[in-house]
């Protein structure tokens, strides 16, 4: 659907229309399309609806119903993420769309099996983000990215294929199980973010969030500063800085919920900035680039916010492995380019 060389035009989103209603109708605009993305997206959703109904069902664990049936034992809540993860690449594999698929479940990249044909895209995902969660009660999510195969057509899609930068993101979202389901998703910035609400008496997600687009400042900052003494001065220096009341700014407030898919979705829609910087545990950082950071920085570029390293633009990235990581600075404009200085000092 989307393509480079013929960016989308802006389209009117449509409230209330279906995920996939809503693809469909922005695909008859395309000269270009051939489907093959609206048809992913639909794979991806099937997915999103099957976690989301086994997320829901968590905390049945090990309860015994009045049904006589006895609901999933704890050890197999915990290995939610590798359901998420199998239910991924089920719903993908047999459909046509993809040449490979990244996993953070799956050390290699993941290969279509014979007999299934290859197809022109490439899927990368963290199936199930804040996994740690899931035993709270609290917000998880699933995030994808999706290129376009650089390798021939007619040959299995190869690591080439997933170590792309995140400019070159064709389509990228999340959904997120929270209180209530979403589906977010953008093909860039010509087309712009639009998130979708999952009515599970339908088995539908709703347009519901057309045109997201991010304040260009907030006054929410969101880090796990209980590593404050793990990182380097620069860091330090902005949390100061950040939580200083200094008449013109008020100090800003802190929210982490510890699920980057939650805490960054909050900061789409409210503003503020989410940061996962390098520490003495993790030097690169904790995030990985291809299906954490790259994904969300592109829909939150694509919202009007921006997402840095810290010392370049995400997106500009050029990675050099598939569970390569980074530090993230992500957000409003201004509150990324304020961090991004004082840390730098
Ligand atoms: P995952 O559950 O996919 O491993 O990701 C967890 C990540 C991310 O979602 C979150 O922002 C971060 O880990 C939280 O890390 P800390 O517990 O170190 O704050
Ligand atoms: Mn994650
Ligand atoms: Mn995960």
């Amino acid at each position: 659907m989307a393509n480079r060389s013929a960016a989308p035009v802006a389209l009117p989103a449509i409230p209330g229309q279906t995920l996939e209603q809503h693809l469909i109708h922005r695909q008859r605009t395309l000269d270009q399309a051939s489907g093959e993305l609206t048809s992913l997206f639909s794979q991806i959703s099937l997915a999103a609806k099957i976690i989301a109904s086994q997320v829901s069902k968590a905390g049945l664990a090990g309860i015994l119903g009045l049904t006589g049936e006895v609901n999933v034992q704890g050890e197999e809540v915990k290995k939610l993420d590798l359901f998420a993860n199998t239910t991924l690449i089920r719903c993908v594999q047999q459909g046509g769309c993809v040449a490979v698929m990244g996993s953070e479940e799956v050390e290699e990249p993941i290969a279509i099996p014979e007999p299934y044909p290859c197809g022109k895209y490439v899927l990368q995902f963290d199936p199930l983000d804040g996994s740690g969660n899931i035993d709270i009660n609290a917000s998880i999510g699933t995030i994808f990215s999706i290129h376009r195969r650089v390798t021939p057509s007619g040959t299995r899609g190869t690591l080439e294929d997933l170590l792309q930068p995140g400019r070159d993101i064709v389509a990228a979202g999340y959904v997120i199980y929270g209180s209530s389901n979403m589906f977010v998703y953008s093909m860039g910035p010509a087309d712009g973010v639009h998130g979708f609400t999952y009515d599970p008496s339908i088995g539908e997600f709703f347009l519901s969030h057309p045109n997201i687009e991010i304040p260009s400042r907030g006054d929410t900052y969101s880090i796990n500063e209980g590593n404050t003494h793990k990182w380097e001065p620069g860091v330090r220096r902005w949390v100061d800085w950040v939580k200083q009341d200094d008449g013109d700014r008020k100090a800003y407030r802190l929210r982490y919920i510890g699920a980057m898919v939650a805490d960054v979705h909050r900061t789409l829609l409210n503003g503020g900035i989410f940061v996962y910087p390098p520490d003495r545990k993790n030097p690169r950082g904790k995030l990985r680039l291809l299906y954490e950071a790259s994904p969300l920085a592109f829909v939150t570029e694509a919202a009007g916010g921006a997402a840095s390293t810290g010392s370049e633009r995400v997106l500009d990235v050029v990675p050099g492995a598939l569970h390569e990581r980074t530090s993230l600075y992500i957000g409003s404009k201004d509150d990324v380019a304020d961090a991004v200085r004082i840390v730098a000092g």
